[in-house]
């Protein structure tokens, strides 16, 4: 199939291109894109051709945004194992749909992705049913129990291209700095979920006030602190590569950037729901706002927007937690956490830019460029030659968020009957395009 993007605002932070262009798409890459300022007008060949050409199709895209499709680092697709939560194809599906072309699928799976025999396993089902490009990430210890590291140089050659106990900490210092230096000899990051199951333990939401009126076990803030210093501390140790995942605390951030100015080789990510909500979103017991880490204050959103702001935190990935509605159903004790995040993300994150947070290319830049770079892939990219992975969005598209139209069989979000803005109006994955 051959597509030609034209007259569309094209933001591609690795190209430093913010303007007006066309692309052309043939044989599943970007074999063209040229901006005005770029001089000649563009595609008047392949126009002309694209007019008797039946596999050959012209997007106007005059009044739309045209970025690299967005690369997710953090995602729970839930297969092998836990298929009523979610597919690899539902999952999928719901990233194309929210302008995601990559995603990486967490671990803790069942079983665990803590073997070459599971990662080909997705590998196999993600080039089945996958409707973009998924990119596994191995566990780092044997059925993320903390206990003995998987084999993560026989993972990383079957595909896997980072490592993390996702959903669990690595609580033995010993066996996060022997990770640590894996990843320093295989050049592939480890993905930290920072928690101090000693001080989070039986903990439901963030501790403060509003944990003790609703008579709710807290997480403290320290809990992330903690692991997240002490990570810090064993990648200048080691010289290895340490990713932060769903950073949600003030703490956690100055920390970050505190190891930066140090120059130890550190990056961080956060979630949508970390600048959007605060703990006051449990208050009502919803269990749809139950994630972990929890929501926090008002203070450590704002922490988070500066981080963003700064660079401390260079990525925004989704924590995509799907589950299933009777599952979120239990008392808010008893309910698993997660937020189904693939479908939100973009009008969430939009919002910084709005509320002059971010500029756009800087948005598009921490959900298409840096995690690419962190993961080591060529993602996240239009330039000439890439994998044509592209979103194109209509920014003015006002709308309410409704789970039921989730394609994720995931639909617990706590930002249903939220007014949004921008949407993906089309999504090339791969070279195949897809109109919402
Ligand atoms: O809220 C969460 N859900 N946090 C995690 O760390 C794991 C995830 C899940 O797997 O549901
Ligand atoms: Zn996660």
């Amino acid at each position: 199939m051959k597509i030609l993007i034209t007259q569309g605002h094209i933001v591609d932070p690795s190209q430093g291109i913010d303007g007006i262009g066309d692309i052309y798409i043939e044989g599943g890459k970007i074999k063209e894109i040229r901006t005005r300022s770029g001089g000649r007008k563009a595609k008047s060949k392949e126009r002309k051709a694209g007019a008797e050409d039946p596999g050959f199709q012209t997007i106007d895209a005059r009044g739309l945004t045209v970025f690299p499709g967005f690369v997710d680092m953090h995602v729970h697709l839930r297969e092998p194992g836990f298929e009523y939560k979610e597919t690899i194809r539902t999952g999928t599906l719901a990233a194309i749909k929210g302008g995601f072309t990559t995603v990486c699928c967490m671990p803790n799976t069942n079983p665990v992705n803590d073997h070459a025999s599971v990662t080909e396993f997705i590998m196999r089902k993600a080039a089945q049913e996958g409707y973009c490009a998924v990119l596994p990430i191995g566990a780092i210890t044997k059925g993320q129990k903390g206990r003995e590291l998987a084999e993560i140089g026989t993972m990383k050659h079957e595909g896997c291209i980072a490592f993390s106990d996702d959903g669990q900490p690595v609580m033995n210092s010993l066996m996060m700095r022997r990770a640590l230096e894996y990843s320093k000899a295989f050049n592939v990051p480890v993905i930290s979920h920072c928690e101090d199951l000693t001080l989070s333990e039986g903990g439901v939401m963030n501790e403060g006030l509003i944990s003790v009126t609703r008579g709710l076990r807290g997480i403290p803030a320290e809990a992330e602190m903690i692991m997240v210093f002490r990570d810090i501390l064993l990648a200048e140790l080691t010289g290895g590569k340490l990713h932060i995942a769903h950073v949600s605390t003030e703490g956690s951030v100055d920390l970050v950037r505190y190891a930066k100015k140090r120059g130890i080789q550190v990056t961080a990510e956060t979630c949508p729901h970390y600048f959007s909500l605060t703990e006051k979103a449990v208050e009502t017991y919803d269990a749809n706002a139950k994630v972990n880490p929890p929501l926090r204050t008002e203070r450590d959103i704002e922490a988070v927007k500066r981080g963003l702001q700064d660079g401390t935190i260079e990525v925004i990935a989704t924590d995509h937690a799907p589950h299933h509605a009777d599952e979120k159903l239990r008392e808010f004790d008893q309910a698993p956490s997660g937020i189904s995040g693939l479908e939100t993300a973009l009008g969430l994150s939009l919002r910084l830019v709005e509320e002059k947070v971010l500029t756009l290319p800087q948005l598009i830049e921490k959900m298409t460029l840096n995690p690419s770079k962190i993961l080591g892939v060529k993602k996240g990219t239009l330039k000439r030659g890439s994998d044509a992975d592209i979103v194109i969005v209509d920014r003015e598209k006002e709308y309410k968020v409704s789970p039921e139209q989730f394609a994720s069989k995931g639909k617990n979000t706590p930002f249903a009957g939220w007014e949004l803005k921008g949407l993906p109006v089309f999504t090339v994955s791969r070279g195949k395009l897809h109109e919402w």
